[in-house]
């Protein structure tokens, strides 16, 4: 889906295709260079990393593996809730690997640090972090991600994995939702 199918249910489009195409290889670049020679493991986030997933494993050079955890922490609406539920567990055990943890968007950052308090359990050589979008200005716990693709306003964005009530995903561009369409 492009922007022009959306009619005014965009306000503003913050990141066209080519912005996102030529961070996800200069981000992909830079893990290949940092993980070179290691055993690497990318874990994305249902459903949001489901795009940038995509796009940066491919614009990888290597055959990384790849898994998924589902966690679910906002319902509907548009806030998080702090309360993390793991949907989907990952297939394989972590014990030993190198993980990257990749993630559509950090918001308040509630989400990710639970994952990664986690995922540190369970005994990995490394947990690391990309995520594509960073909200500074909405941060309420400590996340350092080593790789961060744009840092963001603070207002509520769909687009390239990202939704709004499961919707919006599909959309090629990133962009904030006109608050005619939520409220
Ligand atoms: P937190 O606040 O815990 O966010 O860092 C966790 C997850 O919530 C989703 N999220 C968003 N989804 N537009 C969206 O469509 C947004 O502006 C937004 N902010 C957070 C996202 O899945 C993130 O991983
Ligand atoms: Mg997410």
């Amino acid at each position: 889906m492009d922007a022009s199918d959306l009619g005014n249910d965009l306000t503003q489009v913050l990141l066209d295709e080519a912005a996102i195409d030529t961070k996800v290889r200069e981000l992909a670049a830079q893990i290949d260079a940092d993980y070179a020679g290691k055993d690497l493991l990318l874990v994305g986030v249902l459903k949001g990393a489901l795009m940038v997933m995509a796009d940066l494993s491919r614009a990888m050079s290597g055959p990384v593996e790849m898994d998924w955890m589902a966690v679910s922490s906002y319902g509907a609406g548009t806030k998080s809730s702090g309360v993390v539920r793991i949907m989907k567990d990952l297939d394989r055990d972590i014990t030993g690997r190198h993980v990257l943890v990749v993630e559509d968007i950090l918001d308040s950052g509630l989400t990710l640090s639970w994952l990664l308090r986690n995922l540190r359990s369970r005994g990995p050589a490394s947990v690391e972090v990309c995520t594509f979008l960073r909200k500074p200005d909405a941060l309420k716990v400590q996340v350092e991600p080593r790789y961060v693709g744009y840092d963001i306003p603070n207002e509520f964005v769909v687009g390239y994995g990202l939704d709004y009530a499961e919707k919006y995903r599909n959309l090629r561009v990133v962009g904030t939702l006109a608050p005619h369409v939520y409220s």
